[in-house]
Parts: structure tokens; sequence; C-alpha cells
């Protein structure tokens, strides 16, 4: 689909609008195991058939097969079309769209594009200041605690000193108006009317986008004084956890995996040290949208937090976030209650590497805070402890992984293994069983006939399939790429979406299930939409994969041989030659279904 914007800025947008969130503005939501269920907007109903699912980020309703992403789900709701549906979601999540010609639209993002000047002027002025006379305390302290030149330059760091108004003085002598100067959230107002500076006496860390934008700030005092960190307030392109500190340098480092720490000081001393993958969510918990982000940049996210910050309930709900979006989420524990900084300082890069490599599974890591919550010694805390595992474990999709750990388990408390399992049994969630029978049914009602025309719709169905498969998983291209060629999909629409899926895949970027959406036919998206929410399910993609080529490898033998047994039917139009090579090819394409069937 055409669009006035590049796909990494629509990406951006998406991810910073869930569609969970976003739908719930709209409609009532409950969870029911990996999906959300409502009543459907788009049609009247008093059952709710209407899903959300946050892992894939579509919408579809098994009611009137509506379907798509959070865009198509705004255009629906809001009557809007695509286009508006992407700047509402763009001012939503306070992201600066390049110029358009709508009047409020274009008011908004001048003010952004305002807001980021001034942050730019600023970052340089308190930068400068640092490297002036003023700067020295800074300097001593940056000193003090290891901090290089380079390091400095690299991050922008700078200086605030200790004065009333200095930045905000600057910034007059720049040309901005006291009203644009309180948007970016640097000045506030006296009870006198006048303006001063937000960041007094302290080190200045901006805060980067992606693109390198300076959304923001965060200032360190130089001693123990309290709060230690203040903060941009919320401004038009700043919001408190919708952001990673450091991704702007970690996106680029090689590593397909992601560690995760709180502070400012953490990233950039791993940094220094020469470990580059590595981002902080700024002191909040893990919020769903950094989630997001991270799952864009990275197969495994190891997370580096204080051991209460990781154990909080929302750092815990972005790691399960991460983990139902198909991420490997790990949790690393620093000895000795140190901060990542304090232990690479100590034990080097690598002291830090062993920590990473040894870091816990999410449900390894669960287990043991449940653990240390239990007084194990008492029978009552063990039954309790167990049961609460057993809840954990149920979860585990994947069942080699949950027979792994309830063998360790076992093995620990001395229990027998089919009393664990059992009990992890009583716990699976009815809701898996329940989408196997939608997806079992749909499987059995598209094996019953094969009359002419609905060859040609199989073979659409199949070749969708695999291309929803493969941006549901995207580690299947290697396999995909092996057996089938964007040559092979039968229609020009297919083909041409393959070829968009494979190419990105090809330089290594990845796909998502949501930007598949965008990219067909519109006409499609319910279709796309219903196999993504049907189909897309089971524990072995690639497996998957593979029986949909060789289904269409039937299919297409099968196409072949209705059509030799209508030219056979009307003998006429061929020669005597003709029909013996039909013969023989009807002959050999038989053998052949019956191999691809074997196989
Ligand atoms: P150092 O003490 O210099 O090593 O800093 P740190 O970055 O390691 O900070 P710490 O581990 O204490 O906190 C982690 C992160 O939480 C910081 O980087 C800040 O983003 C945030 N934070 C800590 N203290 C405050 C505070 O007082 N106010 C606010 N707004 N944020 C804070
Ligand atoms: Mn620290």
């Amino acid at each position: 689909m055409y669009t006035r914007y590049s796909d990494e800025l629509i990406e951006e947008i998406r991810i910073n609008n869930d569609i969970v969130d976003v739908v719930s503005e709209y409609v009532r939501l409950e969870k029911r195991g990996k999906n959300y269920f409502g009543l459907c907007p788009f049609h009247r109903e008093k059952t709710p058939s209407f899903s959300v699912e946050s892992g894939k980020q579509i919408f579809y309703c098994f009611g009137c097969g509506k379907g798509g992403n959070v865009f198509q789900f705004v255009s629906l709701a809001e009557k809007l079309d695509y286009i508006e549906s992407v700047r509402l979601l763009a001012d939503r999540a306070k992201i600066v769209l390049p110029e358009s010609d709508d009047t409020e639209q274009a008011e908004k993002a001048k003010l952004k594009q305002l807001v980021l000047n001034i942050n730019l002027i600023t970052a340089r002025y308190y930068n400068d200041v640092l490297n002036s006379r003023h700067g020295e305390p800074a300097a001593a302290y940056l000193k003090k605690r290891e901090i290089s030149g380079n390091t400095v330059r690299k991050f922008g760091i700078g200086y605030s000193t200790d004065e009333w108004d200095n930045l905000y003085q600057h910034l007059r002598s720049e040309g901005f108006d006291d009203e644009q100067l309180l948007q970016s959230g640097l000045v506030l107002k006296s009870s006198k009317s006048t303006l001063y500076d937000r960041f007094k006496g302290r080190l200045i860390f901006p805060i980067f986008d992606v693109r390198g934008n300076v959304l923001g700030f965060g200032g360190r005092v130089l001693d123990n004084s309290l709060p230690k960190y203040v903060n941009s307030p919320e401004t038009p392109v700043y919001s408190k956890g919708k952001h990673l500190y450091a991704l702007n340098f970690a996106k680029n480092s090689d590593s397909k995996k992601l560690i995760v720490v709180e502070g400012y000081m953490d990233v950039i001393s791993l940094h220094q040290s020469g470990i580059n993958n590595v981002v902080a969510s700024l002191g909040t918990a893990l919020t769903d949208s950094q989630g997001r982000i991270l799952k864009k940049y990275a197969d495994e996210i190891v997370i580096s937090y204080d051991a209460d910050t990781a154990g909080q309930a929302a750092t815990q709900r972005g790691l399960d976030l991460l983990n139902e979006m198909g991420c490997s989420v790990k949790v690393l524990t620093v000895p000795d209650g140190k901060d990542p900084d304090e232990y690479i300082r100590k034990n080097g890069p690598d002291g830090f590497k062993k920590l990473v490599d040894s870091a816990l599974s999410l449900v390894e890591y669960k287990i043991k805070v449940l653990r240390s919550e239990q007084d194990l010694t008492a029978t009552e805390g063990k039954i309790a402890f167990l049961n609460k595992a057993a809840i954990v474990l149920s979860k585990v999709d994947n069942i080699m992984e949950r027979e792994m750990y309830i063998k360790k388990l076992s093995r620990e408390y001395e229990i027998s293994e089919d009393a664990i399992l059992s009990e992890v049994m009583r716990r699976t969630k009815p809701a898996a069983k329940q989408s196997l029978k939608i997806a079992n049914a749909v499987e059995a009602a598209r094996k019953v006939t094969t009359a002419g025309d609905e060859i040609d719709e199989k073979l659409l169905h199949d070749e969708r399939l695999i291309l929803s498969l493969l941006c549901v998983d995207n580690s299947t291209y290697k396999t995909v790429k092996e057996n089938f060629n964007t040559m092979f999909f039968t229609s020009a629409e297919n083909t041409r979406v393959a070829e968009l899926v494979f190419s990105r895949l090809e330089n290594r970027r990845d796909f998502t299930p949501a930007e598949l959406l965008d990219a067909v036919n519109p006409e499609d998206t319910g279709k796309f939409a219903r196999i993504l929410k049907e189909e897309c399910y089971c524990d072995d993609n690639r497996r998957a994969i593979l029986g949909k080529i060789r289904d269409i490898g039937v299919l297409k033998a099968e196409k072949r041989q209705k059509q030799i047994l209508e030219q056979l039917n009307d003998k006429s139009k061929l020669s005597e030659g003709d029909v013996d090579k039909l013969k023989q090819e009807l002959k050999d394409m038989t053998q052949k279904m019956n191999n691809i069937k074997g196989m």
C-alpha cells in the first residue's frame, strides 16, 4: 500500500500504540489466555466474538470477519482513511510526522519540531558548559567515576550550573519566546511569573530516539543529595516509559541480544567497556511499549534489574509480553546487590559477559522468586510453592521445555514428575485447547472437497498462510527460502507481497504480522487477519510451513491433472502425439503426487 511515510516511521508509530491499549479505548476487553475478547464494535452482537491478540498485534472478529492491525482498527472505528489513522496514532504516541497539509496536524508537527530544536540547542549548550571552566565540578565527578572524554562526547553528556536561569537566558538569546520554552519543559515559571531553569547543578544526560533526536534529559546531582535524578517532564516529544535510553547506539550492535538495565550510568559504563547491546528503561519498571520496542530490535532480551525492580508486577508483565511475542527472555542478577556499572568496573567486561551467559530463563527466574517467598522447610510452604510453580509451568507452551523444568523441580524437591505434571495439566489454559479446536475444525473443513475452482482458492490460502507464518516467526525464513521461491506464488498479488517480505528478511530486518496487514491488498486484510488469528498458533512453525509447501505441491499437481483430463476430454483438438504426451504427464503427475503425499 502506498503511503508517504517511511516504513520505519510507520513501524515506530505502530510500536508505540499497543493494539490492546488502543482497542480498550473503544471496547471493553476481557483477557482469556493469550487473547482479549469483547463485543465487536463493527457489528451487533450479544456474546463477544471480537478478539485482540497482543503478541501478533492484530484484531479479528469471528462474527463479521473484520480484522487487521491497529491502524486498520482505528480506520474502521473512527471512519478515517489509512493515512488519517496513522496521523491520529502518531499523535497519540507523540511522534513527529513530516509536514502535512492538514492545518491542525501541521501545527502539532511544528510544535514537536520546535521542542526538538530547543532540546538540541540545549544539549549542545550543556555540553559546552561541561567543557568550560564552569564545568569543572562535573568533569571531576566524571573522572572519579572513570567516564572517559570519548564517552562524554558519544553520549553528549553535559552540565547545568547551579544558577537560576543560565539556560533560559541562552535560549532567549537564540530567539525562542517564553511560551515556546515552557513547552519544552526545560524551564519553569516561578510564583513571580519569571522563568527559571529546571536543571540546576546537575550532570546532564540527553535522551535520544533511534533517529538521534533529543527527546528530553535526565539530570544527576554530583553528590548524595536528593532527588538523585530529575528528568524532563511529559512534553510534546517525550513520554515516560515510552523510550529506551541508548537504543540509538545499541541497535547498531551485531548482537541479536539486548541487555536492559535500569540506569543511565549502567548503560554508559557498559558501552564504555565495549558492551554495546545495552539499553536502559530509566528507572521505570519495564513498560509494555518498551517491551514492543525491544522485540523490534532483538530476539533475546536479558534484563538486568535490581532484584526488587525485576520482581515488580509491571516489569513482569513487560517480560511476559516479550515472551508472548516470541522473544527469549532472561533475567540476570548481579551478585551482592551491586549494579552493572559497579560490577563491570570491578570484574571487567569478561566478568559481566559471564553473568549474561548464566542469566536465568524467565520461568527459572519466576520459580526462584516463588521459592524465596515461601518457607520450604514447612510442608505448607512447600505445597504452596509447588502450586504456584505449577501455575507458572502451565503457561509454558513448549512441551519439551516444560518437561525439562518439571524434571528439575522433581529432582530438587523429591516429588514425582507425574504429580507435578498432573498439577500443571490441571491448570493448563482451556483457551489454548479451544483455539486448537477451532483451528482443527477449519483444517477439517478445508479438507472435505477439492472442486475445480476451489483448488485455486486453496492455493491462494496456503500461500497466504506461508506468508503469515513467516511474519509470525521470522526465523522460518531460511526454511522457506530453501524450499519455496517468490516465483512459486500463484497470484500476482501474493507474489508482490512475498517479494516485499522476502526482500526485507533477506536483509536481516524483521517483518511483523501487523506490518503484513499493511502490506496486503486492503481487500485481503480480513483474510490475512483470520489466518494470523486462527491458523498461526502452533509450536513448530517450521514444520507447519513445510507442511503447507507440501500441500501446495499436491494442489498444483492436482490442478495440472484436472487440466490434462479436461484436454483429454476434447480430443478433437489434439494430435495423436499430444494425447500420448498428456497421458504420460498424467501418469507422472499421479506418481509425483503420491510421492509428495507419502513424504
Ligand atoms: P548512579 O547512582 O550514578 O550509579 O546512577 P544510576 O544510573 O545507577 O541510578 P540508580 O541505579 O540509582 O537508578 C536507576 C535509574 O532510575 C536512574 O538512572 C534514573 O533513570 C532513575 N532514578 C533514580 N533515582 C531517581 C530519582 O530520584 N528521580 C527520578 N525521576 N528517577 C530516578
Ligand atoms: Mn549506579
